[in-house]
């Protein structure tokens, strides 16, 4: 590691993200000795706030969000590190400043990361403003050069459009390489894993394929509803704030075919083709739903129809997925928070045994629990002692189980940390996040305008969604299924 200083800026240091997420998660990397020997993190604010003001807020944030890893000590060593500078987002000139609190730190010499944390509409005045002062420029001999680069949060971009412009913007100041986009699931251990398990396993991939899978599904449900966040997600909806970035990157890492390397190119050049394969989705293979009470929220259009729930067949066109369905779907206020990964294979070409379970509930499956509860199970026949008569059983891997001493860390611990070291392999790149938008882009813009659309469907909070989800699946003879569930 560089022996210069590096710098954090973390713009939008007053937010949410910033108190939940990731002052915790630089504290945490720094009591793991994980952080850069000199490392230097200045909180950017609009708030007329002090360097003071800024270490109460991160002392707080600490109480109440890294609690279990507190302590007085290691809290003494970490707030010397803490500054604040006050940036007026739009504003050109308040960029000296910042410039100049930068400068005073290392005389321009460090490591910096800019962390944009801030609503997405500022996004192109710190990039250019950054541009302008020439804050992006990396410098330094070829021996110790000095790195720049800029973590962008999500949403990036409304729409294909938007993304590809903020794209151009993006490079206009940043070349790709220092450009890290965060989708916080690919920091999930259990998003991580799935290569793992993919790639450091020789048993799953001669399986992995349309001769012997049936039918792959990706369920993200969530319990809470939209909260005090409506005036965000009553313009985004399911499909921008879920679909279009965590479902999707998870589709990739499952279908992707073997990178030769576990490296940001290798990987992401892997998953894009994924992308770009996937088949336009017929609007009739998607269902859309909205919970019993949205409209009622605090924030909300009385007329809204934006979706909280959305469930989409959509097939991969390539060798190794042709015409097998992947179905996706995600909600708010649905019945338990559940993040898994389903993978049903076809059933034996024939049958000799008598099964209790019948139709798709005996087909083997691989499940992937992404959270909680983090594990995969796999769903086998086996014969009932006694009897000539097979029964579904799991095999379960639980990680509280397995890695007993290991926390799972926050996937902004990861991600925070690899961008720090340069690895952009859990980062989506450019050509990623259009190729996302190109998927769900004619699915929402159908939605509103094509009136062969399926309808709004209404669904019960805490359900399942809607039944028209459902239906989706049984077009094919298939059905929703879920293991990973706490029980009761
Ligand atoms: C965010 C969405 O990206 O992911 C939120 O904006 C959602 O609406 C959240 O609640 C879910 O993340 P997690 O890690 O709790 O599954």
């Amino acid at each position: 590691m560089s022996d210069r200083p590096t710098v954090i800026a973390i713009f939008g240091v007053t937010g949410d993200l910033a108190r939940r997420k990731l002052i915790p998660s630089l504290y945490s990397n720094f009591i793991k000795g994980r952080t850069p020997e000199r490392l230097r993190i200045v909180g950017v604010g609009r708030r007329e706030w002090t360097d003071a003001t800024l270490i109460d807020h991160a002392h707080q944030s600490l109480r109440n969000h890294a609690a279990a890893i507190y302590a007085e000590r290691a809290w003494d060593r970490f707030r010397p590190m803490l500054s604040y500078s006050k940036v007026n987002l739009p504003q050109p000139e308040t960029y000296r400043t910042l410039k100049g609190d930068l400068d005073a730190l290392d005389n321009g010499c460090s490591n910096r990361l800019y962390y944009l944390s801030i609503a997405p509409e500022f996004y192109q005045d710190v990039i250019c403003n950054l541009g302008a002062l020439g804050m992006a420029r990396e410098n330094g001999g070829a021996a110790n050069p000095s790195w720049r680069r800029i973590v962008i949060e999500k949403p990036f971009g409304y729409n294909m459009e938007t993304a590809q412009s903020l794209n151009q913007v993006v490079h206009s100041v940043f070349k790709e390489s220092q450009v890290y986009r965060i989708d916080h699931y690919l920091g999930k251990e259990t998003a991580q894993n799935i290569l793992f398990m993919r790639f450091a396993n020789t048993i799953f991939e001669p399986v992995w394929n349309r001769s012997h899978i049936s039918n792959v599904q990706v369920t993200v449900a969530e319990t809470v509803d939209v909260g005090t966040r409506a005036g965000y997600y009553d313009r985004s909806g399911v499909m921008r704030d879920m679909v279009q970035n965590h479902l999707l990157q998870l589709l990739s890492l499952i279908a992707m075919e073997p990178p030769s390397a576990f490296d940001a190119d290798a990987l992401r050049n892997e998953k894009v083709k994924v992308l770009q394969a996937a088949r336009a989705v017929r609007l009739e293979n998607t269902v859309r739903g909205q919970y019993d009470g949205y409209r009622r929220a605090d924030g909300v259009a009385p007329d809204s129809i934006t979706p909280t729930f959305s469930a989409l067949k959509l097939f991969i066109d390539n060798w190794r997925w042709k015409d097998i369905p992947f179905y996706l779907r995600s909600g708010k206020a649905m019945r338990q928070k559940t993040t898994q990964v389903n993978i049903q294979f076809k059933r034996p070409p024939n049958s000799i045994f008598e099964l209790t379970e019948t139709g798709d509930h005996s087909r083997n499956m691989l499940s992937i629990c992404i959270q909680p509860d983090e594990g995969i199970h796999l769903t086998i026949e086996a014969k009932i002692p006694d009897r000539q008569i097979a029964k579904s059983v799991d095999m379960e891997l639980h990680y509280d189980n397995a890695f007993k001493a290991e926390d799972l860390p926050d996937a902004y611990e990861r991600l925070i940390l690899d961008a720090i070291n340069g690895d952009a392999a859990l980062f989506i790149r450019g050509d990623e996040i259009e190729s996302a938008w190109k998927i769900v882009d004619p699915i929402i813009e159908g939605w509103a305008s094509d009136p062969s659309a399926p309808p709004m469907q209404r669904y019960a909070k805490g359900s399942w969604g809607p039944a028209a989800a459902d239906e989706l699946l049984e077009r094919e003879e298939h059905i929703w299924r879920l293991s990973c569930l706490h029980q009761g």
